[in-house]
This record gives C-alpha cells, sequence and structure tokens, in this order.
C-alpha cells in the first residue's frame, strides 16, 4: 500500500497543475482601484512565466496569492507601485499592450 501512495498523490497534484495552467490561460480578473477599475485577461499573457508576475511562487506552483496581500497600502512597494512596474513598464518596453492610462484604468 505504502508503495502506492506517492505515485498517487503526484498525479493527483500533477492533475491540479495541469488544470492550474489551463484555467490560468482562459482566465480574466478585474483589478478594483479608485482610479477605475482594471482588466488583466491571462490568456493575454499566455507566453510569459507564470514568476515574471507572480514572483513569489515557487517554480512548478499554481495557486497564486492576491498581489494585494502583500503590496497594501503604505507596504514599501504599495500596489499602486507593484502593478504599475510589472505592467505598464513591460508594455513600455515591448511597445505592445496599453501604456496610456485610460487604457487600462475603465471608469
Ligand atoms: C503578466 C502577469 C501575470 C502572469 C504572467 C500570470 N499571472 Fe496570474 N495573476 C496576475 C494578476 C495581476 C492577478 C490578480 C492578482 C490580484 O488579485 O491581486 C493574477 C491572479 C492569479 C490567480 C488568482 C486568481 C483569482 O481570481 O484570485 C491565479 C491562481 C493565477 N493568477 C495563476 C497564474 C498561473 C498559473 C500563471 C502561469 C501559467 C499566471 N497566473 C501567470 C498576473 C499574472
Ligand atoms: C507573498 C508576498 C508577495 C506577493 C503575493 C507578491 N509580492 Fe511583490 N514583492 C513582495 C516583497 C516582499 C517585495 C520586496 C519589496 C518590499 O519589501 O515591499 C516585492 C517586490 C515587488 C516589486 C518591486 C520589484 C523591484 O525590483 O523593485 C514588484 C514590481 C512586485 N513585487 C510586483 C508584484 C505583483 C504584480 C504581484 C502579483 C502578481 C506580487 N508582487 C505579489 C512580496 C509579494
Ligand atoms: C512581460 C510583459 C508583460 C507584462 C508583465 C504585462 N503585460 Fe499586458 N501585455 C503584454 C503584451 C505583449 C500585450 C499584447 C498582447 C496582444 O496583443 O495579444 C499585452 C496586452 C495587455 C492588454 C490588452 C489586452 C487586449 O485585449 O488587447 C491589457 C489590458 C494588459 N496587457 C494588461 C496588463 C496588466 C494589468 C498587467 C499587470 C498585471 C500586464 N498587462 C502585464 C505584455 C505584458
Ligand atoms: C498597464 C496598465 C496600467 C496603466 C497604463 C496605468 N495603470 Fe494605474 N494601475 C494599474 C493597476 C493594475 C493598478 C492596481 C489596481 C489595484 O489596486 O488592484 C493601478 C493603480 C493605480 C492607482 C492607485 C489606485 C488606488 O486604488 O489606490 C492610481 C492612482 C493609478 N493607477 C493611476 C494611473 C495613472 C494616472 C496612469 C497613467 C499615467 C496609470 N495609472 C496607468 C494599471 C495601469
Amino acid at each position: 500500500m505504502k508503495k502506492l501512495t506517492l505515485p498517487v498523490l503526484i498525479a493527483v497534484i500533477a492533475t491540479f497543475l495541469v488544470i492550474g495552467v489551463m484555467w490560468a490561460k482562459e482566465h480574466t480578473v478585474v483589478l478594483e482601484s479608485k482610479y477605475g477599475k482594471v482588466e488583466f485577461a491571462h490568456q493575454k499573457h499566455g507566453s510569459l512565466k507564470c514568476q515574471e508576475c507572480h514572483h513569489t511562487l515557487k517554480e512548478g506552483e499554481e495557486s497564486a496569492k492576491p498581489c494585494s496581500e502583500c503590496h497594501k497600502a503604505g507596504a514599501d512597494v504599495d500596489a499602486k507601485k507593484a502593478f504599475h512596474t510589472t505592467c505598464r513598464d513591460c508594455h513600455k518596453e515591448t511597445a505592445k499592450g496599453p501604456q496610456k492610462c485610460k487604457e487600462c484604468h475603465q471608469k
């Protein structure tokens, strides 16, 4: 019996990882902000590694904490700074994706 449990466990974990990746590839999250909500579509960013944004995820890990759990108001890097650095800077550097305020922030 003991020999079976590890492979079974690995299979279960692997299944969740695959579902996690498939889910993320089709998933849009809405980020609320005082300046207007921002829609972020994972499916438009499918070629990026999860860790490019979820920088605290370990390799192979698929569940993600909301950024704002750590990047709160008053933190060294608050949510605005964390998102503008991650999102806007890449769009500027690659000249792809929205770079102007109103292209991201919808009222
Ligand atoms: C370009 C940046 C970026 C990439 C790449 C990215 N994510 Fe996300 N992900 C986000 C943001 C932003 C959120 C919303 C976080 C928040 O609510 O603060 C999020 C949320 C999530 C959530 C939680 C969603 C919810 O509704 O609470 C999961 C799970 C997740 N991502 C998994 C993944 C996985 C798996 C990958 C890789 C296949 C990935 N993400 C790649 C930016 C990204
Ligand atoms: C588990 C906590 C945690 C989560 C979740 C988290 N971060 Fe961070 N992040 C940190 C810490 C700690 C730092 C270091 C700066 C500090 O002390 O505030 C940091 C730094 C950053 C920086 C600054 C990097 C630099 O070079 O200055 C950015 C940008 C950033 N995070 C974006 C994000 C984004 C976007 C998400 C969600 C997709 C996210 N973080 C999720 C803890 C977290
Ligand atoms: C490492 C680079 C990179 C990062 C990080 C990144 N993006 Fe993007 N983003 C892109 C590229 C490239 C496109 C263009 C994709 C396309 O046209 O299919 C894009 C497109 C978009 C679009 C337009 C989608 C559409 O429907 O045309 C939105 C909105 C967006 N990004 C929001 C965000 C937000 C919010 C974040 C941070 C949570 C973020 N992006 C982080 C590279 C990035
Ligand atoms: C690439 C997308 C993007 C662009 C471009 C962008 N922002 Fe943001 N901004 C965000 C995201 C994502 C957040 C974080 C939302 C959250 O708090 O969950 C944010 C947060 C903010 C906040 C903090 C709101 C709050 O609730 O504390 C302000 C203010 C803001 N942005 C203003 C601007 C202005 C002004 C511009 C243009 C100069 C701009 N943004 C351009 C994505 C963007």
